[in-house]
């Protein structure tokens, strides 16, 4: 990767914020546009480049935004149309960009497109979804919903089926109509104008849908239609653009994220994150986390994109439990292992994602079933328990996977709610509140908060972050995550005790004290890794300092 290339968001360091949970500015119980820019400051101390924003538009809020009916304007509980452009305003002088969330694939039942849809087969707006006849009295197939149920839903007035791949009120816009695509194109266009700094895009790979042959990721269509939307829109920007795809793998990952700029920036993937669950079931279907498939996963995304692709690294995002409860331990090492979590992926290439409270080592939740808000993790009880399960064992998968792990609200302090709002908060705060608060992290050294703050610099400093070879090490240990970054500077090594007792490693012995660029511990047990200890080392290559005049390497696809 020659330095002339590098792109902004290479470097790049992004926050997610889910708006409803942030914080609350006007006492209503719900975070808003006003409440993040209250707390510009912090991110800012936080080092972070970009803000993705999860969907702010006009919503009905069946699955929380992520059911716009209206992609241009925002949705009154989170504020005005003048609060979005005051924040992108505001961030702008922190040097924070706005990265919008982009639902494509499907829009609210209430938008004013599908309204028009459904009242007739020859209104013009019809065919901006996907119908299809009835079979023997039946829907066309059996095909079911991500959020449950069946993905067709009957509408009288046309009889026929819609199909939806979320919940029956997000309907699946047709993207083989050249007509849908042209307003996405424009409404794109329009945020453009506003100055935001790029765009998420909601399960892009879903688009390109072909029902009748049970297709729903990638799709034929799929590359040809995000090649025009890129060209069209995001091509005339210098912006960073994510592409959100559950089916993706390294081979494919190449065209999302193609160095030509014909697609995204990057591919947002989720093969790490789906390794603790039964082979062919689905996440609730709860499995231990193979360690040798961790390492083998990173390992092959890793090498695989090098040079010819640009991955996400995340634990964390509103749709998955907190990384510290899930592999790392929320008891007694929980500052350890948030930071050894956190040093694990960042010192990996890619661009880092930090999902809100992570930087502060945020715990799961255990609520009783109805303090859950998340339309997946409601509908995934009733069905359930309606085929028989044993309520704990649905409550155990509930625990270990609602997307409401994520969702509680952010936690500021230690007063009531956590300083999140002076109401009611639409969803329970974690009673762990008093304890895990930014105000008991923020310029407190040893604090999870600091130790995020230090990885982001690093990466800003040293060019090997950014563009070194991945070697993985170790790849037998049974305990250790070890892997080497290399460029023509500099060497970075990562050692990662991934479980809870203290271990030996040899590699140790190489690598001399001075050399240690952070690590989670006070001082060293010689030839020892304590439980969940985490170790990055940087030895220089040349005489020049690393990171000063960051070189060419000559990467090309391998
Ligand atoms: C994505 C979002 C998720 C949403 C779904 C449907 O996976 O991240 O929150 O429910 O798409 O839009
Ligand atoms: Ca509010």
């Amino acid at each position: 990767m020659e330095q002339g290339n590098r792109k902004w968001w290479q470097s790049a360091v992004v926050y997610q914020i889910y708006p409803r949970s942030f914080q609350d500015s006007n006492g209503d119980g719900i975070g808003d546009l006003k409440g993040i820019q209250m707390r510009l400051n912090y991110l800012e101390r936080l080092g972070i480049d970009a803000i993705w924003l999860s969907p702010v538009c006009k919503s009905p809020q069946d699955d929380n935004g992520y059911d716009i009916s209206d992609y241009q304007d925002v949705d009154p509980m989170f504020g005005s149309m003048r609060d979005m452009e005051e924040l992108i305003e505001e961030a702008g002088k922190h040097n924070i960009r706005i990265i919008m969330d982009l639902v494509l694939n499907h829009t609210s039942d209430e938008h004013p497109w599908f309204l028009e849809a459904k009242s007739g087969r020859d209104n013009p707006y019809h065919d901006y979804y996907v119908w299809r006849d009835k079979k023997d009295g039946m829907p066309p197939n059996d095909m079911r919903a991500a959020f449950g149920g069946s993905a067709w839903e009957w509408v009288p007035e046309t009889e026929q089926y819609y199909f939806h791949q979320f919940s029956v009120r997000q309907p699946d816009l047709n993207w083989d109509n050249p007509k849908v695509r042209q307003e996405i194109y424009k409404m794109i266009a329009w945020w453009m104008d506003k100055g935001v700094g790029g765009f998420r895009l909601d399960v892009i790979d879903q688009i390109a849908k072909v029902p009748d042959e049970g297709i729903t990721n990638n799709g034929p269509m799929l590359h040809t239609y995000i090649r025009e939307m890129s060209r069209e829109t995001f091509q005339k920007g210098d912006l960073i653009t994510v592409g959100e795809a559950w089916g993706a793998d390294t081979e494919n990952a190449k065209l999302f994220s193609n160095p030509d700029g014909s697609e995204f920036s990057m591919v947002f993937q989720f093969e790490h994150v789906l390794l603790d669950q039964q082979k062919g079931k689905e996440k609730w279907d709860l499995a231990p986390l193979p360690f040798d498939g961790l390492k083998d996963v990173f390992d092959r995304w890793q090498t695989g994109l090098y040079g010819c692709g640009w991955n996400s690294l995340f634990w964390n995002n509103h749709d998955l439990p907190r990384i510290v409860s899930r592999w790392g331990n929320d008891g007694e090492y929980r500052v350890e292992s948030a930071k050894m979590l956190a040093t694990l992926l960042h010192g990996m290439q890619g661009t880092p994602y930090i999902y809100q409270g992570e930087e502060l080592g945020m715990t799961n939740v255990t609520f009783p079933i109805e303090d859950y808000r998340d339309i997946e993790t409601r509908n995934l009880y009733q069905e359930r328990i309606h085929a028989g399960y044993e309520k704990a064992a649905v409550m155990e998968s509930i625990y270990a996977k609602s997307r409401d792990n994520a969702r509680t609200p952010m936690q500021w302090d230690d007063s009531e709610n956590a300083g999140f709002t002076q109401g009611t908060p639409w969803i329970r705060v974690n009673p762990n509140y008093r304890d895990i608060h930014a105000a008991a992290q923020a310029g407190v050294a040893g604090s999870v908060f600091e130790y995020y703050r230090e990885l982001i610099k690093l990466r800003k400093i040293h060019s090997v972050f950014v563009e070194g070879r991945f070697q993985m090490l170790l790849k037998e240990d049974e305990n250790l995550f070890a892997y080497m970054r290399e460029n023509e500077e500099c060497q970075l090594l990562v050692i990662c005790n991934f479980f809870g007792k203290q271990v030996s490693c040899q590699l140790l012995e190489e690598w001399e004290e001075e050399l240690l660029l952070i690590g989670n511990y006070e001082g060293s047990v010689k030839g020892q890794m304590r439980p969940y200890e985490a170790r990055m080392y940087l030895r220089q290559k040349q005489e020049e300092p690393c990171g000063a005049e960051p070189g060419s390497d000559g990467v090309g696809c391998i």
